[in-house]
């Protein structure tokens, strides 16, 4: 599969004479993830991305109110509130789509997404993920890492599929684990090296697009 930075549209020119690629976010919780990409699109119009929607699985995820703030749309869609599991993944589409994005980041979106999302919107999803996949994947990679006792940990940006935290890497950065280290401190200096990661790899997939060719991600 292969997405080059601009297809489907007529462009709207900008300093990079290119329209900026649509990004949607979701969140589950603080949101420190989606604030550094705000804040990096702020600072820098040619990043080549604008987040142009936040979508939640509660009301109460404090993402949300970062993106009020820099004035981004937003959509609440909770599982509590749909009979089963594909009528609230067939919502969270319908959601997302009203906002037409180029790309979709999960950013500490904790809920697992099934068939009606990853036909729609799998090619061009991307969640990233607090340890070096493929080992500890899941909710609890932190801690888990941290109890295998690994003395090298770090973020890992992966596509969305089927599996949990089980598609193709499209970056990985290390974080050494340092005696003492619990999972706040841990998670924390992980937390700063994925808000770099994450700003880096939107940005290059928005400006050069990428190609997947079985499991290997490029760039460009
Ligand atoms: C991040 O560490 C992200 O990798 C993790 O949640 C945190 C969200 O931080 N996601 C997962 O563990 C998904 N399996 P934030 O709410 O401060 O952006």
């Amino acid at each position: 599969m292969s997405h080059a930075p601009s297809t489907d549209e007529a462009p709207e020119p900008g300093a990079s004479g290119r329209r900026p690629r649509k990004v949607v976010v979701l969140v589950s919780g603080s949101g420190t993830l989606l604030q550094a990409l705000l804040d990096a699109s702020a600072a820098d119009p040619a990043c080549g991305y604008s987040v142009v929607g936040v979508l939640a699985d509660r009301a109460d995820a404090y993402g949300l109110a970062r993106a009020r703030a820099a004035g981004v749309a937003t959509a609440v869609v909770a599982l509590r509130d749909f009979p089963d599991r594909t009528t609230w993944d067939e919502a969270v589409v319908r959601a997302v789509e009203a906002f037409a994005p180029d790309l979709v980041v999960l950013a500490g979106f904790m809920k697992i997404l099934g068939a009606p999302f990853l036909t729609r919107f799998g090619d061009r999803t991307i969640n990233t993920h607090p340890a070096l996949l493929p080992s500890f994947p899941g909710a609890h990679g932190v801690a888990d890492a941290l109890a295998y006792g690994v003395k090298i940990t770090g973020s890992t940006v992966i596509f969305v599929d089927e599996g949990t935290d089980s598609g193709p890497i499209v970056a990985q950065r290390p974080v050494l684990v340092e005696d003492g280290d619990d999972e706040e401190t841990l998670h924390e200096r992980i937390k700063v090296v994925e808000r770099a990661l994450l700003v880096e790899v939107v940005g290059r997939m928005a400006r050069e697009g990428w190609t997947v060719t079985d499991r290997k991600v490029t760039l460009g």
